[in-house]
């Protein structure tokens, strides 16, 4: 713990309103108070009597009563020699903790306390103990992170001069990492980018931000997918948009139900969110086309494609773009981790300019630290050497849940065909009662399994029987592959007790 004297606000009244015996009470009555509810720990040195005096421009004697009265009632102990310590005897009497005022005369913008509310209820339903199988969707697998790696080139960051210049750098991020992103999507995606066109961001959610910064007014139509990415729709909505969920089918998203007027259209075409069908070539030629014609930007959100499992992926919107409409986004939240709020957007230079005053205004840059470590990791080759390591292994729990939907579920599920990314999707069969997979749900998490539905991706309604938006969601991000079995077992089990069967 630091050692030196604490620095504690105290407050007085001004010069005029000055009483010495009143003084003391109100230095006495602060610190005690400061002891009580944990600003003051035990075992900190409060400053010497001469010194807070001197602070607070009254006599040390003023000082020395408050030390003594609060010496004596045992919550300060004087060391000859060193100071004068909070003691640890007084504290546990009361809980510690102030609150900012509950400030209930002001209140946030309705469309936010809705969106608080949301996130509040989605993380209730998140509680308890952390399930045995856990074949939720989201965070790829913490023990592939090259940790060693990694740690390595961020100390090697940290020591470098870099550190030492002073003041705020380029919104635009490490010019390192634009380059190593630039040739990385360009060689391995075949986006059409040179460094300057890459703006890092904190995510592809900052990124989806910024976007919708520079181009939505207050009621604008935006088109995501439906099912789709909840981040998005809720993000695109808090920023003040008209939010339209356009159905997505076996080729991408129905583009002629996309409504005129539409500013920005949000698509994840390599590897659909949450259904996982990639757009087809004909799908993509047509949103570009209806893009054109109507004036729109697409963001093309790539999230996950890096972990690909068979064949080729198709082209990326933005390198058939024609006309300079496609944003595109990248993140490396799938390929090493979310925490690390790593990722990137290429923008037609139409929009850069914006973007980048977007940035500015908001967070102006993030750390250029990481940033500057993970153009290294790229440069050397560590990135595509991990990801080659990571497919292997997510290619086998991939290949474990499609056998086992294919074996096990045949009566109960059709598998949506996937060949990328974290995560598979199984529709129910025809006849599957509306509510039965929010029981299945529910009981597969009493027996340790966690897994989510479709519906969970779905801005409309609860599904109704057959709708396409019935449907088990199952991620192998964090689940290693040795309890796959026993996890879809578990589940076929609240399947079958749910329909009755012994
Ligand atoms: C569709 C989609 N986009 C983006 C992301 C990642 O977002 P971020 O880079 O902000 O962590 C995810 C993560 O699950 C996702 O599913």
């Amino acid at each position: 713990m630091y050692d030196g004297p604490v620095d504690l606000h105290i407050s007085l009244p001004g010069p005029g309103a000055r009483v010495s015996g009143d003084l003391t009470s109100r230095i006495y009555r602060q610190l005690r108070e400061a002891i009580l509810d944990g600003r003051l720990r035990p075992g900190e040195r409060l400053p010497p009597t001469r010194v807070l005096a001197g602070r607070l421009e009254v006599s040390r004697n003023t000082v020395a009563i408050a030390y003594e009265r609060l010496t004596a009632e045992g919550f300060l102990v004087a060391r000859v020699g060193s100071g004068t310590f909070v003691t640890g005897r007084r504290v546990a009497a009361r809980a510690p903790g102030r609150t900012a005022p509950a400030g209930a005369a002001v209140r946030p913008l309705p469309r936010w306390e809705a969106l608080a509310a949301a996130q509040a209820a989605g993380s209730r339903t998140g509680d308890g103990p952390a399930p045995v199988f856990d074949f939720r969707v989201g965070a790829p697998d913490g023990s592939l992170f090259p940790l060693a790696t990694w740690r390595r080139l961020v100390g090697a960051e940290l020591r470098a001069t870099t550190i030492s210049l002073a003041g705020y750098r380029d919104p635009a991020g490490h010019d390192g990492l634009r380059a190593a992103i630039a040739r990385y999507v360009g060689a391995s995606r075949s986006v059409r980018a040179g460094a300057h066109d890459v703006l890092v961001t904190q995510g592809a959610q900052q990124a989806l931000d910024l976007v919708g910064r520079v181009l939505l007014g207050p009621g604008d139509p935006v088109a995501v997918e439906e099912p789709g990415y909840p981040p998005a729709r809720l993000l695109f909505g808090g920023l003040g948009a008209r939010v339209v969920p356009v159905p997505v089918d076996g080729e991408g998203i129905d583009v002629q139900a996309i409504p005129p007027g539409t500013r920005l259209v949000y698509v994840t075409p390599s590897h659909q969110f949450p259904l996982g069908t990639p757009m087809s070539l004909a799908r993509r030629a047509a949103l570009l086309n209806w893009a054109d014609r109507h004036d729109a930007v697409i963001v093309e959100d790539d999230y996950d494609s890096e972990f690909r499992y068979s064949e080729r992926p198709l082209d990326p919107l933005q390198s058939l773009d024609r006309t300079g409409r496609v944003v595109y986004v990248g993140t490396f939240s799938k390929t090493l981790l979310p925490m690390l709020r790593l990722g990137f957007l290429i923008a037609p230079a139409s929009l850069r300019p914006a973007l980048l005053a977007a940035r500015r205004l908001t967070d102006w840059h993030g750390d250029p630290v990481v940033q500057a470590a993970l153009a290294r990791f790229i440069d050397s080759g560590e990135l595509p050497r991990h990801i080659r390591k990571a497919t292997r292994v997510y290619a086998a729990r991939h290949a474990r849940i499609a056998a086992s939907l294919r074996d096990d579920f045949a009566d109960l599920l059709v598998p949506v065909p996937s060949k990328a990314g974290l995560h598979l999707c199984a529709r129910t069969k025809p006849g599957t009662p509306p509510d039965l997979l929010g029981a299945v749900r529910a009981r597969a998490r009493e027996l340790g399994v966690a897994v989510e539905t479709l519906a969970d991706y779905s801005a409309g309604e609860s599904p109704k029987d057959e709708s396409p938006q019935c449907g088990l969601v199952l991620g192998y991000g964090a689940i290693p592959e040795e309890r796959i079995p026993e996890g879809l077992r578990l589940l076929r089990r609240s399947f079958d007790e749910l329909r009755g069967i012994p």
